[in-house]
């Protein structure tokens, strides 16, 4: 049997004047599923949100809510709790008229409303501030609010724009985890948007990374960090370290990359974007993450799946619970984070730098 899911996107394009916002977006949210859309500002993840709420309708493609195509359906027909990026309460009224708004215009009987409306607020922990008004609050209580409203309705799809935007990082914490936990109490479909991939990776069963109103990837948070499969997703989540090499040989698992007078390996597995034809010869770009490299002294044998190559330190940065350590190698500067390090090291010295070639990420040009 053919699962429905709770949303679907299918080839949505979005101008605005002769500006293309959305450039083919196709996506499937499953149900219970808390999916991200994650990138950088203006790459059109607020369009897609309010596309799906139908704030605003797509030039071409459509939407589906459960199998149902939405094309005509106005946003308070459509079922969905939002909490929006710009404005979230109406400050002339009061936590419980605020909730009590949405329940109004679902014609919900009185007598359900203050049971529905205390659920809501004991969910985000804010029972007992029923009349106060939003400047009675603080930012993260307010947003709080903003949240149960979105969920008094017990609707069976969240839309959350940027909801932890304008708070503390303390606070941003603290109510990500109560997000992640509510929504997965609740078992509610839930869209959140952010361009914090810290937020991203910690909160999400899926991240969406839009770039220019386009897809580059859909995976599981981990697969994100360590398997991006484009260069935009691996530069934007997370640290990373690039150079270039040239294919010398490829023998089954694992590919031969000439870098300046040395050879490096990368596991056949690692090859990012469409084309993954690689031959000798090819022209390629390496990429790997500052945490995946190893600084030492000589290169050491006992680790003989690492490559290691000669290295001259820049700078050393101490930064608490690591070290980071900047390093040219063959003549490219490169960053390695580090938990242990030889403090007697110095800026000019000689080390050994390695890797594991399950770590290198490598690209055709
Ligand atoms: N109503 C509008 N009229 C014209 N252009 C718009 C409109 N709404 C959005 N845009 C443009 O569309 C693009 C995508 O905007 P969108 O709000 O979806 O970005 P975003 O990814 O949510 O960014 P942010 O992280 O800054 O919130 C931007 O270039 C923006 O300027
Ligand atoms: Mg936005």
């Amino acid at each position: 049997m053919q699962t429905i899911n709770d949303v679907e996107i299918k080839g949505a394009i979005k101008r605005f004047g002769s500006n293309t916002v959305l450039d083919g977006i196709n996506l499937e949210v499953k149900k219970g599923e808390l999916l991200t859309l994650l990138g950088p500002s203006g790459c059109g993840k607020s369009t897609t949100l309010n596309l799906i709420a139908g704030f605003l309708d797509a030039d071409e493609g459509d939407v589906y809510i459960k199998g149902n195509k939405v094309t005509n359906v106005p946003p308070y027909k459509r079922d969905l709790g939002m909490v929006f990026q710009t404005y979230s309460l109406f400050p002339h009224m009061t936590v419980y008229e605020n909730l009590d708004f949405g329940l109004k215009l679902r014609k919900v009987a009185k007598s359900d409303k203050q049971k529905k409306i205390s659920r809501a607020l004991e969910l985000v922990k804010m029972a007992g501030l029923e009349n106060r008004y939003p400047r009675e609050l603080s930012g993260g209580q307010r947003q709080r609010v903003a949240i149960a409203r979105a969920l008094v309705v017990e609707p069976e799809l969240l839309l959350l724009d940027e909801p932890l935007s304008n708070l503390d990082a303390k606070l941003r914490h603290e109510l990500r985890a109560e997000i992640k936990r509510l929504q997965k109490e609740i078992g509610v479909t839930t869209i959140f948007v952010t361009h914090d991939q810290e937020e991203a990776l910690s909160m999400s069963d899926r991240v969406v990374v839009m770039n220019a109103g386009r897809i580059e990837q859909i995976s599981s948070p981990t697969a994100i960090y360590n398997h991006p499969e484009t260069e935009f997703v691996f530069q934007f989540i997370g640290k990373s370290n690039s150079f270039d090499g040239k294919v010398a040989s490829i023998d089954g698992r694992k590919i031969s990359v000439k870098v300046g007078d040395d050879i490096t390996h990368v596991d056949v597995g690692n090859i990012m974007g469409t084309d993954k034809d690689c031959k000798p010869g090819d022209e390629v770009k390496l990429y790997i993450r500052p945490e995946k490299m190893k600084i030492a002294t000589a290169p050491d044998s006992s680790q003989s799946s690492l490559d290691f190559h000669k290295a001259t330190i820049t700078q050393i940065n101490y930064l608490g619970t690591t070290w980071e350590v900047d390093v040219l190698l063959h003549g490219k500067p490169l960053q390695i984070l580090t938990p242990a390090f030889d403090a007697t090291r110095q800026t000019g010295n000689e080390v050994y730098v390695g890797w594991s070639p399950a770590n290198m990420m490598l690209l055709k040009k």
